[in-house]
């Protein structure tokens, strides 16, 4: 990255979709992507104009940070691959089940001890609210088969919302890594329910410790590291017969070299074999959950860090294959993420038009790392007659994604 790009004048400049941390956003701004809430529902949609208010209103949900579109691009909008209306459907339905998850686990501590005694009323609430997951998926996985590859720009996510939005991204880009792989409809229908129900163990943890800024204590992580495992019994609980989806809960932390928890199970980086794998290994189904799970989770803002780029996330993927993530599966992830998806500010890093700034235009479905990309400001910031270049006869042009923020620059 030369000077010019770093200088933050030429960055604000630039056209295009940008995350910017709230206290960055002015007034007048443009809302580059549509938020929801934690049940789906719009609260501000793509295009609106941002004021003081909507901005104090949304620092009290929970954002910390917000797309924004400016200038003469901002007819570029990012692939949706799941509609409006699934998507609420979706997020409503996860959420009416967490929420029956936490009220189980209440009457628990009230009295008996173990999720085998939770009361029928509970359990007969449980069954329905999956029943209503089951058929949500079916939508999800119709609409996720029509799409080419992933829009590459994650959910905006609060406190409130972050469980059941991260449950939702991570069954979507499970789904396309499982047609990737694939899968038949059966396959991905148990893939889709195994990642929706992936997190529902950390309904059994304390929301201020999840939510915590700073560094947990031993204790803490130790609490956290415990939900795969929580999660699965309370599965198995009342659906023993769904092994495989059951055991994405119970293995999505796991590790191909075997540093993950809650088992150190391992993995052979390689996608051919049976379903059930050898003793002491990952199951595929929890391996692909494993990718999705990162994938979201890096892109997101925590409380104790933001969302990466992302370039920065499709980097860091690639460097956990074979140690953390498996190989195979992450190939597959690759050719379906764009690394600079369609209306990401970009400026050029290495080529004859280093220095330059624009805007993605299009991606190249088979080549979704090397998109078309228009320019239209110079080394110097000065805007310039826009003109396009193809990067895929651009070998040696290199680009990167603009964040705005230092913060969210250095968040890598
Ligand atoms: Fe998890």
């Amino acid at each position: 990255m030369g000077p010019t790009v770093d200088s933050p004048e030429v960055q604000d400049e630039a056209n295009g979709l940008k995350r910017l941390l709230l206290d960055s956003v002015s007034d007048g701004s443009t809302l580059g992507r549509t938020l929801f809430n934690e049940r789906g529902d719009v609260l501000l949609r793509r295009g609106a104009l941002l004021n003081r208010r909507y901005i104090e209103s949304l620092r009290d949900r929970g954002f910390r940070s917000l797309y924004i579109a400016d200038g003469p691009d901002d007819d570029l909008a990012p692939d949706e691959i799941v509609s409006e209306h699934v998507r609420a459907n979706a997020t409503a339905s996860v959420h009416r089940f967490l929420n029956v998850v936490a009220t189980a686990r209440l009457d628990r501590r009230s009295g008996a001890s173990a999720e085998r005694t939770m009361s029928e009323e509970a359990a007969r609430a449980l069954i329905t609210r999956v029943a209503s997951l089951r058929s949500v998926v079916e939508s999800v996985i119709d609409e996720v088969l029509q799409a080419n590859n992933l829009p590459g720009l994650t959910e905006l996510k609060t406190h409130d919302n972050y469980t059941f939005c991260h449950s939702i991204e991570v069954t979507i880009t499970a789904i396309m890594i499982g047609r990737e792989l694939h899968f038949d409809r059966a396959a991905l229908r148990e893939l889709a329910m195994g990642c929706i129900l992936h997190d529902v163990g950390k309904m059994f943890i304390a929301p201020q410790i999840l939510n915590k800024p700073g560094r947990l204590t031993k204790e803490e992580m130790e609490l956290v590291k415990s939900h795969p495992g929580a999660g699965y019994r309370f599965l198995r609980g009342f659906q023993p017969d769904a092994y495989l989806i059951n055991h994405v809960a119970y293995q999505h932390h796991e590790r191909q070299d075997g540093t993950g928890y809650p088992r150190g199970l391992t993995g052979q980086n390689r996608i051919g074999r049976e379903g059930r794998s050898g003793r002491g290994e990952m199951l595929l189904i929890a391996e692909i959950a494993a990718v999705a799970d990162v994938y979201d989770a890096l892109s997101s803002d925590r409380p104790h860090r933001p969302g990466m780029a992302p370039d920065q996330v499709v980097e860091m993927i690639r460097s956990m294959a074979g140690t953390h993530l498996n190989r195979e599966v992450v190939n597959g992830f690759l050719s379906i993420v764009p690394a600079y998806p369609v209306g990401s500010a970009i400026h050029v890093t290495e080529g004859s038009f280093t220095g330059f700034c624009g805007v993605v235009v299009n991606l190249n479905t088979q080549r979704l790392d090397r998109p078309r990309i228009r320019l239209d400001r110079d080394r110097s910031g000065r805007r310039i007659d826009p003109f396009e270049i193809d990067l895929v006869w651009e070998p040696l042009t290199q680009i990167a994604i603009i964040l705005f923020d230092r913060e969210l620059r250095q968040a890598g």
